[in-house]
C-alpha cells in the first residue's frame, strides 16, 4: 500500500518521463529536419525507452490499487543547436531526472516503503545506464570536433540503435 505522498511523488514522476520522451521525440524530428538520420534514430529509441519508464510507473501504481493521475506535458523546444550541444542538454536533463529518483528512494526510505525502495532499484541502475550513453556520445562528438566525416561515422553509428523493450514486470 502506498501513501498519499508517495503516490503523488509517483504520478509526479510519470509526467517527467512522459515529458523526457517528448522531448526526444522532438529532438528526434530535429534531426530528421538536419539530414542527421542516424541521430534521429538513436532519439526515437530513447522515445520509446521513455514511454517504457513512464509505462513501468503507471502499472506499479496499479499493481498497488492506487489511481494513476495524468497531467499535462509542458511543451517541449524544437530548437536544439549542434550535435554536441543536444547531447549536453540531453545529458543534462538526464542528471535532473536521476536527482528526481533519488528523491523517490529518499521518501521510500524514510516512509519504510519497502515494496516501492525495491521497485527503484530498477530506475536508479537504468540511470547510470543512461547517464553513460550520453557521456559515451559526448566523448565521441567532442573527438570528431568540426570533421564532417567524424559527425558522419558518429551519424552511422547511432543508427543501429535498436529499441529493446525492458520486462515490465522486473
Ligand atoms: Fe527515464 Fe531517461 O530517464
Amino acid at each position: 500500500m502506498l501513501s498519499e505522498k508517495m503516490t503523488k511523488a509517483l504520478n509526479e514522476q510519470i509526467n517527467k518521463e512522459m515529458y523526457s520522451a517528448y522531448l526526444y521525440l522532438s529532438m528526434s524530428a530535429h534531426c530528421t529536419n538536419a539530414g542527421l538520420d542516424g541521430f534521429a534514430n538513436w532519439f526515437m529509441v530513447q522515445y520509446q525507452e521513455e514511454n517504457s519508464h513512464a509505462m513501468k510507473i503507471y502499472n506499479y501504481l496499479n499493481e498497488q490499487g492506487t489511481q494513476v493521475v495524468l497531467e499535462a506535458i509542458a511543451k517541449p523546444p524544437s530548437e536544439f543547436g549542434t550535435p554536441l550541444e543536444m547531447f549536453e542538454a540531453t545529458l543534462k536533463h538526464e542528471q535532473f531526472v536521476t536527482k528526481s529518483i533519488y528523491g523517490l528512494v529518499d521518501l521510500a526510505n524514510q516512509e519504510k516503503d519497502y515494496a516501492t525502495q525495491i521497485f527503484l532499484h530498477w530506475f536508479v541502475t537504468e540511470q547510470v545506464e543512461e547517464e553513460g550513453n550520453d557521456n559515451e556520445i559526448i566523448a565521441k562528438l567532442k573527438m570528431v570536433g568540426n570533421s564532417g566525416n567524424g559527425l558522419f561515422m558518429v551519424d552511422r553509428d547511432l543508427g543501429s540503435r535498436v529499441y529493446t523493450p525492458p520486462a515490465l514486470e522486473e
